[in-house]
């Protein structure tokens, strides 16, 4: 009896089973057949200027992870997307009319995700995909570095172009067979500073001692991007390597004084926790004030390659090859604390402020970590080596490429 029982209920229990495997299937098919409406309706949509976007999560349902991956020297390939008469690139990151040795072979290196490949940039895609539409970098000189790449990349394929400095931007090109607008707005700490002097009148700072800094308003956009959110469908942003620039904010001589709402912040604040305060700010700003359905991405720390000091200290970067991985571990790791540690740890305060909100995340530090090779070092015509920004053609033509794999999937 028990065991007929037994029986009867397994029974029972595998029809059960079926019907519910039968049910999932059917929803599992439902919803792809969802899916795919859906995606139709985002495609259907892209020759309107409205931008459809499904917020952040879009790129971690991506299954392939980008930044997981190694760069593949290959000799034979040819970089045609653009060259060095580019008008636009700056003279000291033009490594071929600088004559640095390995400029050449800086773009014969491929970078390879493990799990997926790369897209090699489309201009033609890239206008087409966003006709009548505004994309801003807004940051310090690496993400110019990065604007460069895209404006001469798309100069190549379309050249009809209109220069001008749309919403308060450094500079800006409209393509104009495709109304496609690309502007830098240049910005170091993405809000307002300025010298700040001890008022003899007294007042908080003064009393503790303070006589001269920077006052930094934690609350305040820069003028330069302020309209920008207003204007730009997309939005690509960073900030990093002012925060560590102890040349220029000096923690002794010109310490950065933080205000919010107006007054001091009292007691006087760390420059990490000041960049933590910016952030939030910032981000609460653009969320509020960008346009319906537009973009936001923030762009991870670029990384710089000094060895044997730091820029102002006779440090250089003469590698002529990518660095092994135990090499990118000793430069960066954050535990061995060396000369270009700040990379990283930028990118912890980026990931922390910007946990929960609806900015994309666009990771470029670990690829350009390997890339010690691909900076304009002694070519970049200083009387020190630029170790921080990148030759071009280089780096940020990739940085262009993992761009547009992400807004293919938005
Ligand atoms: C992607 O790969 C990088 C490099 O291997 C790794 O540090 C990171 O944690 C990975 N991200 C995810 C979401 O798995
Ligand atoms: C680079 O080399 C070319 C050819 O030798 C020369 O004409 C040019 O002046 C060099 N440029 C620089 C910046 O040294
Ligand atoms: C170009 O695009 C903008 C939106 O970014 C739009 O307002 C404008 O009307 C477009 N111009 C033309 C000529 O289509």
């Amino acid at each position: 009896m028990a065991t007929r029982d037994h029986t009867h209920t397994t029974a029972k229990k595998t029809a059960n089973t079926t019907a519910t495997l039968l049910f999932i299937s059917l929803l599992c098919f439902a919803s792809l057949l969802l899916c795919l409406s859906i995606f139709k309706t985002t495609n259907t949509n892209t020759n309107t200027n409205h931008i459809s976007y499904n917020n952040q999560q879009t790129l971690t349902r991506s299954s392939c992870n980008h930044t997981d991956g190694r760069w593949i020297h290959d000799p034979t390939f040819t970089f045609t997307q653009y060259d060095a008469t580019c008008k636009d690139i700056f003279k000291g990151w033009n490594c071929l009319a600088n004559n640095k040795s390995n400029a050449l072979n800086i773009v014969k290196w491929r970078w390879k995700p493990r799990h997926c490949d790369l897209h090699p940039f489309d201009p033609l895609w890239f206008l087409q995909r966003f006709r009548d539409a505004n994309i801003g970098f807004v940051g310090d000189s690496l993400n110019r570095n990065m604007f460069v790449s895209l404006v001469c990349a798309l100069k190549k394929a379309s050249s009809d172009v209109k220069k001008w400095r749309p919403a308060g931007a450094d500079r800006g090109f409209t393509f104009v067979q495709y109304n496609v607008t690309v502007a830098y707005h240049r910005t170091n700490l993405l809000v307002r500073y300025g010298r700040w002097l001890a008022n003899h009148n007294g007042g908080a700072l003064e009393s503790l001692g303070y006589k001269q800094g920077f006052r930094v308003d934690v609350d305040v956009p820069d003028g330069s991007w302020v309209k920008a959110t207003r204007f730009h469908d997309i939005l690509i942003f960073n900030t990093g390597h002012w925060w560590w620039a102890p040349s220029k904010f000096d923690p002794v001589k010109s310490p950065m004084l933080f205000f919010e709402k107006g007054l001091p912040v009292i007691p006087p604040i760390q420059p990490h926790y000041g960049l933590d305060m910016v952030l939030k700010h910032m981000i609460t700003f653009v969320e509020r004030e960008m346009r319906p359905g537009a973009v936001n991405i923030f762009r991870t720390q670029s990384p710089r390659h000094f060895e044997g000091g730091d820029w102002d200290q006779g440090g250089s970067c003469q590698r002529l090859e990518p660095l092994s991985a135990e090499l990118v571990d000793q430069f960066f790791s954050l535990k061995k604390n060396g000369i270009n540690v700040e990379a990283r740890l930028v990118n912890q305060h980026l990931y922390a402020a910007l946990e929960g909100s609806s900015f994309h995340i666009l990771d470029i530090t670990h690829i350009s970590e390997f890339r010690a090779d691909a900076h304009p070092s002694t070519a970049g015509g200083k009387k020190h080596d630029d170790c921080m920004h990148w030759c071009l053609p280089g780096i940020t033509d990739t940085w262009n490429d993992m761009l547009m794999d992400h807004l293919r999937t938005i």
